[in-house]
């Protein structure tokens, strides 16, 4: 099964996606994770990223396509894979259908977390993130059990650099602009299934089990 994650930033992807890889057994490929993860490490990808990603902005398509195609020819994605961040841009997702056509492959669904702006800026200030594996929280709807410390690996949680509020404005304006148009792109395939992400997590989890295991 493969499936994309739409959504605002701060929609609840992430949040989705991680269950979703643990129910169905595929696993969960965050573009912005790897861009996080090679912040943390100091590589030469960390630093170019970095740039964009503070400023709000995307990395641009050619450097995020090649990290995620690489990603996706690893052996534990033959079976399927939730992709959490990507494809963000039209050229991103027919760079993505290429490559899947010529394997005789599609997506098979394109999840869309609807929330609107208003909540996302309100949620964002109390996120807290796992860089190793990861994990969101939320210091009011959704705390970890020890503070500050990831439940699944016990890793410190931080606020991202990318979530002060100005720049959180910056992502959603980029996000209208560049990523929204792939609710219609995915929709003319046919594989579109929006869900309300404003609601408890739990429901919203619900509602996508719902739809994977219907069709
Ligand atoms: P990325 O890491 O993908 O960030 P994003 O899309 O901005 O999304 P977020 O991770 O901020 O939000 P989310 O939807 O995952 O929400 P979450 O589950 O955490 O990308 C970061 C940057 O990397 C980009 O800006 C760009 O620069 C670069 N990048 C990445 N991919 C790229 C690409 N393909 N091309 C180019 N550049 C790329 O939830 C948010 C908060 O809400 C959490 O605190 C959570 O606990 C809480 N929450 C979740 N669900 C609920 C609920 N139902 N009710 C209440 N609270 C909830
Ligand atoms: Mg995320």
């Amino acid at each position: 099964m493969k499936i994309v994650m739409l959504g605002a930033p701060g929609a609840g992807k992430g949040t989705q996606a991680k269950r979703i890889a643990e129910k169905y057994g595929i696993p969960h490929v965050s573009t912005g994770d790897i861009f996080r993860a090679n912040i943390k490490n100091g590589t030469d990808l960390g630093k170019e990223a970095k740039t964009y990603m503070d400023e709000g902005k995307l990395v641009p398509d050619e450097l995020t396509v090649r990290i995620l195609l690489d990603r996706v020819a690893q052996d534990d994605c033959k079976n399927g894979y939730v992709l959490d961040g990507f494809p963000r841009t039209i050229p991103q997702a027919e760079v993505l259908d290429g490559e899947l056509k010529k394997l005789n492959e599609k997506i098979d669904f394109a999840i869309n977390v609807d929330v609107p702006d208003d909540n996302i800026v309100n949620r964002m200030g109390g996120r807290r993130a796992c860089l190793k594996c990861g994990a969101t929280y939320h210091m009011t709807h959704l705390p970890p059990k020890t503070e500050g410390i990831c439940d699944s690996c016990g890793s410190e949680l931080v606020l991202r650099d990318d979530d002060k509020p100005e720049t959180v404005k910056k992502r959603l304006a980029v996000y209208h602009e560049q990523t929204q148009p792939l609710i219609d792109f995915y929709s003319k395939q046919g594989v579109l299934k929006t869900v309300d992400g404003t609601v408890d997590a739990e429901d919203v989890f619900r509602a996508i089990t719902d739809i994977l295991d219907k069709n």
